[in-house]
């Protein structure tokens, strides 16, 4: 594997959440494989989970990692071509990215979706512009529309947890005060084609995803009816994609609640975090040990291994 942009570059989805699982008995087993070689993470946007989980996957590789925050640290970035550069933006791509392959033999990138011109965050001008001019292996660390390596730690935390060969999987919008993006959403949904499962979606009328995504997936209205007999419940938020960025519903009447888990059948609550307490989700069903937030944080770490453990085979 080169390039890890999305969850289907991964190969055979269940082969490597089963090799991710046996990799927790000895996080360690592959620590020479990374000798001598360096990754590099770029952030244009915060994080907690997803810069610590890939430090130390790589670490457990005997990989030395460098990190730059593009929102304080660096240059502003050009991503357009044939720009006249005479405003904020002090470095080009083109340089930028060949610049920082001169440093390391990996490249991981985190770069939100602006949410204020959708075809622009469709073309993924950040992470498509180091693709083309890096160089080396790029991973994808949130883009614009995905986010593969949380989706692949949900994977293996479903796999961890489930009960029968064919769960019931719902993911459920829930109400948060600023406008989110798509991408979590996208890349559980695109992972969840690749699963055994009934998969539902549900959320209110006005947040549906982008339909080349969501495709054949069964789309439930009414969210109690989509939790019935639901043995994971996945919950996020994003923002309306209709209506690009916009925030439609603010009232809490779309929260998880007890109330509501109790129309499942005992479904383990999911989320990827950070979450908004008694916004998303009470803290009656956060705290409850139904609520599996903290294994999926765990599985972040070997979710990550297992793809940079790919690409330093194919170097
Ligand atoms: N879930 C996730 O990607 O968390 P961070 O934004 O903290 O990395």
């Amino acid at each position: 594997m080169n390039n890890f942009l999305k969850i289907s570059d991964i190969g055979n989805l269940k082969d490597t959440v089963k090799e991710a699982i046996d990799l927790k008995d000895n996080p360690t087993k592959f620590i020479k494989l990374g000798k001598n070689k360096t990754i590099a993470l770029l952030f244009f946007n915060a994080s907690l989970r997803t810069r610590l989980s890939t430090q130390k996957a790589a670490i457990n590789l005997g990989m030395s990692v460098v990190v730059m925050n593009f929102t304080n640290d660096s240059w502003q970035l050009e991503f357009e071509d044939g720009v006249v550069m005479n405003k904020d933006k002090s470095e080009h791509i083109k340089e930028a990215a060949k610049v920082i392959a001169q440093y390391c033999d990996i490249v991981a990138v985190r770069a939100f979706a602006s949410l204020k011109n959708k075809e622009k965050d469709k073309a993924e001008m950040v992470i498509n512009g180091f693709k083309k001019y890096v160089g080396i292996p790029i991973i994808n660390m949130e883009s614009a529309t995905a986010h593969p390596l949380q989706t692949l730690a949900d994977a293996i935390t479903i796999e961890e947890n489930k009960t029968k060969h064919k769960p019931k999987v719902v993911l459920s919008w829930a109400p948060h005060p600023k406008a989110l993006p798509h991408a979590v959403a996208n890349s559980f949904v695109e992972m969840m084609h690749l699963q055994d499962a009934d998969f539902v979606i549900t959320h209110p009328e006005g947040y549906e995803l982008d339909n080349k995504i969501t495709k054949n997936s069964i789309i439930e209205y009414n969210q109690e009816k989509a939790f019935e007999n639901a043995d994971f419940v996945y919950v996020k938020n994003w923002s309306s994609f209709t209506n690009y960025g916009q925030v439609l519903k603010t009232d809490l009447d779309w929260m998880i609640t007890a109330d509501k888990m109790k129309f499942t059948n005992n479904a383990k609550f999911m989320h990827c975090l950070p979450v908004r307490r008694n916004v998303v989700v009470t803290d009656e069903v956060l705290d409850s040990e139904n609520s599996i937030v903290i294994q999926q944080v765990n599985n972040r770490t070997y979710a990550t291994q297992i793809v940079l453990k790919k690409i330093l085979e194919s170097l």
